[in-house]
């Protein structure tokens, strides 16, 4: 039995098969209707979430099988302290796949360890949000039709984004991939992903607080939302909010092919002005998300 907490827990050979599969949905979706019959997913969410959480049930839904869960910590029994593994096992009971989402670093690995069914990580705290990143490379894939040979830009919050922090670790396996971080100084990516992930590996980077500049070289921009709720106060987040705002005039210097990505909510960080733009991604990124989702249930519950 495999669950999915960190992007590195799949190969690329895994991944370049999730994005076949992926592709073949999108070609041929009634094909897929009934994989998942009988089959259930439970959806365990103690933090918010629009498109995770339904792109989730959507896709098991579209696998013809049904789902389960709750969509705040307060009407479960985390209210009462529960914890996550106890959470996990009772589910197991219940359902065949959970995917969970939690503000505390580390929570869903916690959680597989004593559950009896596969869990998913849908995003841990300010650490990791792997099926973000599948999300995000299937876009990729379908934009730019290779891994290798890309330089993506990050902007925004790459300290407590962690669909960065997965996007990163994931990209960095691929040939010729070069990474531009653009934020403020105090939303610099953590210590350990520098270190670890792009240093000790010799991976290609450059940290800037300027967008525009280096615009004309970016074949990806990923911006991202300021995470407030990781913030410890709110004078800092207010002053650090609006650090990035995207306008067609800031992209006027861009490769006439660059893919404009973002993992959504936006708040402020793109003006509406680009969502007619053909280098806009962000609204395929979301139809991408159920498709791939579909792709990793099938995975995990190990159906043909
Ligand atoms: C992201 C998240 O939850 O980390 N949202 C998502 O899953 N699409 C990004 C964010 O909330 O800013």
């Amino acid at each position: 039995m495999r669950s999915l907490i960190d992007i590195l827990d799949l190969t690329t050979a895994e991944i370049d098969e999730l994005i076949e599969t992926g592709l073949d949905i999108i070609a041929n979706p009634s094909k897929y209707a009934h994989k998942c019959d009988g089959k259930k997913l439970a959806t365990l969410f103690y933090e918010p979430s629009t498109r995770t959480r339904l792109s989730f049930e959507a896709a098991m839904l579209e696998l013809g099988g049904s789902v389960l869960g709750f969509s705040e910590a307060n009407s479960s029994s985390a209210a009462k302290g529960e914890s996550v593994a106890d959470t996990a096992r009772t589910v197991s009971c219940y359902a065949d796949i959970i995917a969970m989402r939690h503000p505390k670093e580390g929570a869903p690995l916690v959680a597989a360890r004593k559950s009896l069914i596969p869990v998913i990580n849908a995003g841990d705290g300010g650490h990791n949000h792997p099926t973000q990143t599948l999300t995000d490379l299937l876009t990729i894939k379908r934009e730019k039709g290779r891994f290798d040979n890309l330089t993506i830009g990050l902007c925004g919050d790459l300290k407590f984004g962690r669909t960065v922090h997965s996007l990163i670790c994931a990209m960095s396996r691929y040939e010729n991939v070069k990474f531009v971080l653009i934020s403020p100084k105090e939303l610099m990516i953590p210590e350990y992903l520098r270190q670890e992930y792009l240093i000790d590996k010799n991976i290609v980077f450059v940290e800037t607080t300027d967008l525009v500049g280096v615009m004309p070289e970016l074949d990806i921009l990923y911006m991202t939302r300021v995470q407030k709720e990781r913030f410890f106060n709110e004078a800092d987040y207010l002053r650090l909010k609006d650090s990035y705002i995207l306008t067609l005039d800031k992209m006027k210097d861009s490769k006439p092919d660059l893919a404009v990505l973002h993992p959504l909510p936006r708040v402020n960080e793109i003006a509406v002005e680009i969502d007619d733009d053909p280098r806009a991604c962000y609204f395929k990124q979301v139809f991408n998300g159920k498709i791939i989702r579909m792709a990793l249930i099938m995975k995990l519950l190990e159906v043909e």
